[in-house]
């Protein structure tokens, strides 16, 4: 682990299925999910308005916005239905004896 872009940010175990996590790296908010085992990240802001998507509601490979519904794909960022036309900022991940590392 020598690549100093990748930032150690949670252990795999406590990122549940459909309960994402909030995390914080500098300043930067990031929303950890695991999706069918697989561990995905996002920008935790939502694009339309100050949102945590951590506290969203999760389904599979989707995040609801908390505030206003908007949906994004957790794998792509892709925004997916009104109100949100901007997608979320996808980060790498990988899991490493059992902590997850988020590329930065
Ligand atoms: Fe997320 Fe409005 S703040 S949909």
């Amino acid at each position: 682990m020598t690549d100093k872009n990748w930032k150690e940010v949670a252990k795999a175990a406590d990122i549940q299925p459909d309960e994402p996590v909030k995390v914080s790296v500098g300043s930067e908010e990031i929303a950890l999910y695991n999706v069918d085992g697989d561990i995905f990240a996002t920008h935790n802001i939502c694009t339309h308005a100050y949102a945590s998507m951590a506290d969203g509601f999760q389904e599979g490979v989707e995040i609801e916005c908390p505030l206003h519904e908007g949906r994004f794909n957790i794998k792509t960022g892709k925004a997916l239905c009104a109100p949100v036309t901007e997608g979320l900022q996808t980060y790498e991940v990988k899991v490493d004896g059992g902590a997850v590392f988020v590329k930065i």
